[in-house]
């Protein structure tokens, strides 16, 4: 899959969803919605209304984050450009590619970010640091 593609882009992607008198159903299915196998999944919640968290880059791992409850700002940065997206729709998940340092803040209280990942947790994958993030960045780019 090329880099260059819409496909492998960080993005909103609609999440197919299936409403009737009964309720709402919500599905994503690795490979065919999300250019990646989920094996991990996660969620945030309780986050103070205050609080920021990520502040990381990951060295491989794909993420999409569902704003299954509530809402909150999530910053994406991929070294050159920041951009801002808010998530408050369960209907759209934000899909973030490897080295792409985000920040989450902004959240509404009972705020729950359901989180897809593509690899087990590893704390090795993590980049935390800024500067360190910019110079993996650098030299993925040359
Ligand atoms: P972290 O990814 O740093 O959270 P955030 O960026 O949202 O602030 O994870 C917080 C803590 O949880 C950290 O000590 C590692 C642990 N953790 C796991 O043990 N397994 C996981 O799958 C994740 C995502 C975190």
């Amino acid at each position: 899959m090329s880099d260059n593609s819409d496909w492998n882009k960080c993005r909103l992607i609609k999440i197919k969803g299936f409403s009737d008198n009964n309720g709402g159903l919500s599905v994503v299915e690795s490979d065919i919605d999300i250019p990646f196998i989920t094996k991990r999944i996660y969620y945030l919640y309780d986050v103070k209304e205050k609080l920021s968290r990520g502040f990381h880059a990951h060295k491989e791992l794909y993420q999409l984050y569902i704003p299954i409850n509530g809402e909150f700002d999530v910053e994406l940065d991929d070294g050159y450009s920041k951009k801002v997206f808010h998530l408050d729709d369960r209907n759209y998940g934000l899909f973030i590619k490897p080295i792409t340092y985000r920040k989450l803040y902004n959240f509404s209280k009972g705020s729950i970010c359901l989180v897809l990942a593509s690899h087990l947790y590893d704390e090795e994958d993590y980049i935390r640091d800024y500067n360190e993030f910019l110079n993996v960045k650098k030299i993925k780019t040359l």
